[in-house]
């Protein structure tokens, strides 16, 4: 191992270049927070632009810039990777973050309208946010880190709309098969699912409040006294972004208090 492949023995991301898509709003936002705080350059990709200039700005330096990306389009991936390379000078991590909940209709009414711009945005985006960081980190020999939001909709069904759950999958199928190829290089590709949280995306799908989102989730979680927020999904991304990380590939961290791990089915019946 040389020296600059061994662990540094930090959590952080000191000097490393960022990018955060879906980073205006809710976990994308606490992420670029954590990832600011422990030292990186961020460029915040998202399509709400007031909201991403204002974060970015809110941060009075130079190392946050806004960068309208709508994951949907390639061209507009492509460019700002070649944005932030330009910018900043590399690219040391991807944090393909940016999703949608898509509908919760039955699947009998299935609108494949909807379900192509939910794959459109959960999958190819990501694809396209995978296939660009990657071309720069190898054409660059840089060690990097590929991070995607997929969820606990990504290995079970149930807990989301029919497109979503689809898409989660896909997100997981996608990690494993670039870890595979891109370990090659020195490149770690892992995947957060995190278990329900009160985000905008949240709120808006069921429409109600982030009080009654939280309740909701809570009542139905498996660890007691703790409510998950966006917070505790960037102390993950910023964990799988750092040399923390080292040796981490092809991993999918759940981050759901154990709820996926659980089925209450035997207390329900004992008397
Ligand atoms: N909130 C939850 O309960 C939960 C649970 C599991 C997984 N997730 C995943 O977490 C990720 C972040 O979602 P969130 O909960 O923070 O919601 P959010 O709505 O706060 O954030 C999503 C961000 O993605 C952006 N976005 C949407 N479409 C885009 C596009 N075409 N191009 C670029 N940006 C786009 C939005 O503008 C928004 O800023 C998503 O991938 C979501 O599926 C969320």
């Amino acid at each position: 191992m040389t020296g600059s492949q061994s662990y540094s023995g930090n959590g952080e991301t000191k000097g490393k270049v960022a990018i955060v898509t879906g980073g205006a709003t809710g976990i994308g936002e606490e992420a670029v927070r954590i990832f600011v705080e422990n030292g990186a350059f961020v460029v915040i990709a998202d399509i709400k632009d007031q909201l991403g200039h204002s974060l970015a700005t809110s941060f009075g330096s130079d190392k946050v810039t806004y960068r309208h990306c709508d994951v949907r389009d390639e061209n507009e991936v492509a460019e700002t990777v070649a944005f932030t390379v330009e910018k900043y000078n590399s690219l040391d991590i991807m944090f393909s973050n940016a999703g949608i909940a898509g509908s919760y209709s039955s699947i009998l009414d299935l609108d494949l309208k909807e379900f192509d711009n939910t794959m459109a945005i959960n999958v190819r985006g990501v694809a396209a946010t995978i296939k660009h960081a990657a071309r720069v980190m190898v054409a660059r020999k840089i060690r990097g880190s590929i991070i995607c939001t997929a969820s606990v909709a990504a290995s079970f069904a149930g807990g989301a709309g029919h497109e979503y759950t689809v898409s989660k999958h896909g997100v997981l199928g996608l990690v494993r098969s670039a870890c595979g190829e891109l370990g090659a290089y020195g490149i770690r590709v892992n995947s957060i699912s995190p278990y329900a949280l009160a985000t905008p995306m949240t709120c808006a799908a069921l429409d109600v409040g982030p009080a009654e989102v939280e309740a909701a989730a809570y009542g139905s979680a498996n660890l007691e006294g703790i409510t998950l927020k966006a917070d505790h999904i960037a102390e993950a991304a910023l964990f799988l972004a750092s040399d923390e990380s080292l040796y981490i590939s092809g991993h999918n961290l759940v981050v759901d208090g154990g709820y996926s791990a659980v089925n209450r089915w035997l207390p329900r019946i004992q008397k």
